[in-house]
């Protein structure tokens, strides 16, 4: 891993790994391309450790000359590829960017590395981070998921993903190119744009505005601080073996309604207020087709690469909640963006409120 192509490191978890990949590879070059859609920003990218081995490339991983050009022309020898659309909400009111971004653009670098790198995979990886949803729902009883649970994916977003991850796998089988996956589940931690639950809540919650909690509340996500998956991609795509799926996940499955509660709570402590935070909660239409569970058996990743994650759901929430306290000029980026208010009124408007 000397030179790194990083797509989608302006966004949540690509802007954290590649804070982590600075560190964990103090010989490697990072190139990160991005289009700095809604949900990127150079924002993310302040402040990084040694800022001259990041190289920030603006455009759009669908771009198949700029693509080809970039992997050529720095000899890139690994890809890591994070960019994609990635908010469910967003899939069920608009999906055909879902499947231009996450299937035509995973497409298309999987084709460049194939072209550029020509049958001469030596030293070569394509790394492709995916996630939980495209297994689908899983019933209280159920077990979690495995590497060898079938495809079910239920929304847009999810199938967008499910079918990208079947080209990477196909590109491995077919052509021999040296890939490895990982599909995760929810994701906290600094840097998350403010339409995700726990972003969202912290930020509504501070200026006073509702908490709007989908359906009954009672669905079951399974939390992993960034950080902690962070690491796991980086283990996967240096020591994973090519052609396999690591399943990444924190083993912390709160209903989403403990989850919100547990955040007012912290800022009942933190920024105390007249009344306590929860009292700002409001039930609201849910979500379309909304996966009732995840949960995520990590046995494989921790048995061959020896990843566990190291943060629990309380102290990284706590620390998660202060982050986003301590951040106001980033907070003020972020909500002062063109379009934010305009999506929060297209998602929210027409919800129903049931309390
Ligand atoms: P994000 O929405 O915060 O960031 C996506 C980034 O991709 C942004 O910087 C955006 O500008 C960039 N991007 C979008 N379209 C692009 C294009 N056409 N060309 C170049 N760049 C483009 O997403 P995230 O939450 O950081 O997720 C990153 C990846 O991890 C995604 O592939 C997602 O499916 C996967 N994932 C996310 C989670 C989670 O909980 N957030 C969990 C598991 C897997
Ligand atoms: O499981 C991994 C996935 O996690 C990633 O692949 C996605 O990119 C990421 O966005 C996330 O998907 P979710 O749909 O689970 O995340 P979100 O933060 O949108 O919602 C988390 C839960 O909270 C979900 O059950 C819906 C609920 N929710 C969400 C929002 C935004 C609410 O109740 N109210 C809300 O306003």
């Amino acid at each position: 891993m000397n030179k790194i192509l990083v797509t989608g490191g302006a966004g949540f978890i690509g802007s954290n790994f590649v804070r982590y990949l600075l560190q964990a590879e103090p010989g490697a070059q990072v190139f990160n391309l991005d289009l700095l859609t809604y949900a990127g920003s150079l924002e993310n990218l302040k402040g990084l450790p040694d800022e001259a081995r990041h190289n920030f490339i603006h455009g759009d991983i669908c771009d198949t000359g700029l693509v080809a050009r970039l992997v050529r022309e720095q000899q890139i020898d690994t890809i890591i590829h994070f960019a994609a659309e990635s908010h469910v909400d967003r899939s069920i009111l608009g999906p055909a960017a879902f499947v231009q971004t996450n299937v035509m653009g995973t497409f298309t670098l999987l084709e460049t590395a194939r072209q550029v790198w020509g049958g001469d995979f030596h030293g070569r990886r394509f790394h492709h981070v995916s996630t939980d949803e495209v297994f689908g729902s899983l019933s209280p009883s159920d077990p979690a998921f495995s590497e060898t649970t079938p495809y079910d994916p239920r929304s847009p977003y999810s199938a967008s993903k499910a079918a990208s991850d079947h080209l990477v796998r196909a590109y491995f089988h077919t052509y021999g190119l040296p890939i490895t996956i990982t599909n995760c589940s929810n994701n906290y931690g600094p840097r998350q744009f403010p339409e995700k639950l726990i972003p969202l809540m912290v930020l509504n919650a501070v200026q006073g505005k509702a908490l709007p909690v989908y359906g009954d509340g009672r669905q079951i996500r399974d939390w992993l601080y960034v950080e902690d998956h962070c690491e796991a991609i980086y283990l996967a795509a240096r020591h994973g073996k090519p052609g396999e799926t690591y399943n990444v996940g924190g083993g912390n499955q709160p209903h989403n309604i403990d989850l919100v509660n547990e955040i007012c709570a912290i800022l009942d402590e933190l920024r105390p207020a007249a009344q306590p935070y929860a009292t700002l909660i409001q039930h609201v239409t849910d979500r379309p087709g909304h996966d009732r569970r995840y949960a995520m058996d990590i046995s494989k990743i921790r048995a061959e690469l020896g990843w566990l994650p190291r943060h629990d759901i309380e102290t990284g929430l706590r620390e998660t909640v202060a982050w986003y306290l301590e951040n106001p000029a980033w907070v003020q980026a972020m909500l002062g963006q063109d379009g934010y208010d305009s999506w929060l009124e297209k998602n929210y408007g027409q919800r129903e409120k049931a309390n």
